[in-house]
């Protein structure tokens, strides 16, 4: 039972990327919930077709682009579809990401790049595709997704921490830029969700004891997802420019101990 509106985004359109599968799919299922209409794209056309019939299934009106993010024609060509097909764009959640845990020594440039190349030069060519082609004569809601790790600094991490801070500083620079156009920007910092890609990557399924966490647990991809749709909404039509961590607190305390040489 969401504890918003369910019409809270009618006659809204969103374009989520990453959307596919984990943390996207859950905020696009969110999004449709409550009124929206959703684009989903990712690289990958099997998962984009298996979650759209999923977004059907539950009454949301959703459609999908193959797009690697990093491409910033794909990226266009991606955002006129979905204004074509759904005849706006009001909401954009800059979600795709990519990540492994790989020493800073054992990362090639290569590597390093990839990272940054989805997470941010991604949020970077979706931004600025949809703000040109749209947002910047109609207004609307960019909710970029970034993490809490890059406040503190993490092991096997570097390309990460790096890309995402890129996105936090990215996000503050478009909100200045784009406030006189009725353009709010803003980032929500997930911690470590249960069950989704991400965290199986960096810490393997081992969540349950999580006593630096001030919560005490792992949180889930609905609570993150909630965050986004209070900053896409209406209800957040005075906050621009702010980083709202769903972490349970735990970037605060830190339960990492600092690799030693070996
Ligand atoms: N450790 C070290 N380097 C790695 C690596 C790992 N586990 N995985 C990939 N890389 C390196 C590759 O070696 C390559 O560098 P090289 O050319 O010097 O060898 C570089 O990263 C690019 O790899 P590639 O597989 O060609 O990139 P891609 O664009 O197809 O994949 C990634 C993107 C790298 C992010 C990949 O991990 C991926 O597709 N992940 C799935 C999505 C995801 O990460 N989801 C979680 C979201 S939080």
């Amino acid at each position: 039972m969401s504890p918003f509106r369910a019409d809270l985004l009618a006659g809204k359109v969103a374009l989520v990327t990453g959307g596919a599968t984990g943390l996207g799919l859950e905020v696009a299922g969110l999004l449709g919930a409550h009124g929206a209409r959703v684009a989903i794209c990712s690289r990958k056309e099997p998962n984009l077709e298996a979650a759209v019939a999923q977004l059907r299934g539950d009454g949301v009106d959703a459609i999908f682009h193959v797009c690697d993010v990093r491409r910033p024609d794909e990226v266009a060509a991606t955002v006129e579809k979905v204004v074509e097909q759904f005849g706006r764009l009001d909401i954009v959640v800059n979600n795709a990401a990519g990540n492994f845990p790989a020493p800073i020594s054992g990362l090639s440039a290569n590597g390093f790049k990839a990272v940054v190349d989805i997470d941010l030069l991604g949020t970077y060519n979706v931004s600025k595709a949809a703000y040109e082609s749209w947002l910047h004569q109609h207004g609307g809601a960019i909710v970029n997704i970034s993490a809490a790790i890059q406040y503190r600094g993490m092991a096997l991490q570097a390309h990460v921490v790096s890309a995402k801070a890129g996105v936090d500083a990215l996000s503050r620079a478009c909100a200045i830029e784009w406030g006189a156009d009725g353009v709010r920007v803003n980032v929500v910092a997930p911690g470590a969700m249960a069950g989704t890609e991400g965290v199986a990557r960096i810490a393997g399924e081992d969540l349950q004891a999580m006593p630096h966490i001030p919560l005490q647990r792992a949180g889930t991809t609905t609570e993150v997802a909630q965050a986004v749709l209070f900053l896409a909404s209406d209800a957040a039509s005075y906050v621009t420019g702010a980083i709202v961590v769903v972490d349970g607190g735990g970037w605060l305390t830190s339960g990492e101990s600092a690799p030693r040489s070996t």
